[in-house]
């Protein structure tokens, strides 16, 4: 692959080589000098048309520990606000010569379009609601640090599955590495025909929660809900909401959530800080797994450090 647009198209060889990439660059961020020439001369433009904390800084730190020359953008404080198009501002970054971007847009497609536009590696930090692969990636490598294989391991996805672009790209990611997924919700977020991908779909949290070895709950994406939520945020706590009694029953369930976690609705505050909640692991792992993915689209010759 030129550039990462999203999992769908990766193989488990591929996904594979990518986490193994990204464990070694995980040894390389416990040195005392967390900082490798890895990437010296390679410039990397973050196009950030979303807001975002937990991606946009990773990806910028990735960036500086592997030595690139990073430039960031985001939408508002840019020309965008004076009506320029993601083409036009694409091509306008390129004239200035840059060999990789990273892009978050609201529209599904959007890294897709890019790379018809610029002739730098494109790099998918999440599209509307298409794909977020960096994110699954990150969740598969976390998964692997409690896990001997993939192989028929149980998965449950939880929440807004409609909106989702991590849901997605983490059905292609598990899937392809031979995991079980189960996705449940609400019928209102859940999409029509999503069992064709090869996931169970459930509406009753218990029979998600039931045999389950990790649990990802997902953020209710209230900025992309255009009828009004249903059901409400205390509905929702109620009937999807993982509580500190689901960890009590299932004492060998793990919990993640990709972030920003809405507290009280996706999970109880507790669980957010119970030590089975592995949210921050997954924090960790994203600067090493996006080290991995731009040293291995950058086609640059030297080793990993
Ligand atoms: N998980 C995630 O994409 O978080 P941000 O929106 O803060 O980048």
């Amino acid at each position: 692959h030129r550039h990462l647009l999203g999992l769908a198209t990766y193989s488990a060889e591929e996904i594979q080589l990518i986490l193994q990439t990204a464990r070694q660059f995980r040894e390389v961020l416990e040195r005392p000098i967390r900082r490798v020439p890895t990437l010296r001369g390679v410039t990397v433009v973050n196009l950030f048309f979303e807001p975002s904390t937990r991606t946009r800084i990773s990806f910028e730190l990735a960036e500086k520990r592997l030595s690139a020359d990073v430039v960031n953008f985001s939408a508002a404080g840019s020309s965008v606000v004076k009506g320029e198009t993601l083409k036009d501002t694409a091509r306008n970054l390129e004239a200035m010569k840059i060999d990789m971007v990273v892009i978050r847009h609201r529209s599904p497609g959007a890294a897709h379009f890019l790379t018809r536009c610029i002739e730098a590696v494109v790099i998918n930090a999440g599209d509307g609601a298409h794909e977020h692969p960096t994110q699954a990636l990150l969740d598969l490598l976390t998964i692997s640090d409690h896990f001997p294989s993939f192989e028929g391991l149980n998965v449950s996805i939880i929440g807004d599955i409609a909106h989702s672009r991590v849901a997605r790209s983490n059905i292609y990611g598990l899937k392809a590495l031979g995991a079980n997924v189960t996705l449940c919700g609400p019928r209102t977020l859940m999409p029509v025909g999503i069992e064709e991908l090869g996931v169970r779909v459930t509406y009753r949290l218990e029979e998600a929660l039931e045999g389950c070895d990790v649990a990802m709950a997902l953020r209710l994406q209230l900025e992309r809900q255009t009828a009004g939520l249903f059901p409400s945020l205390r509905e929702y706590h109620e009937r999807y909401g993982i509580k500190l009694e689901h960890l009590k029953r299932y004492p060998d369930l793990l919990v993640m959530h990709p972030g920003p976690v809405n507290r009280g609705v996706e999970l109880a505050s507790e669980v957010v800080d119970h030590e089975r909640a592995i949210i921050l692991d997954q924090v960790t792992n994203g600067v090493a797994v996006r080290m991995a993915v731009l040293y291995l689209l950058a086609g640059v010759p030297e080793t990993v450090a």
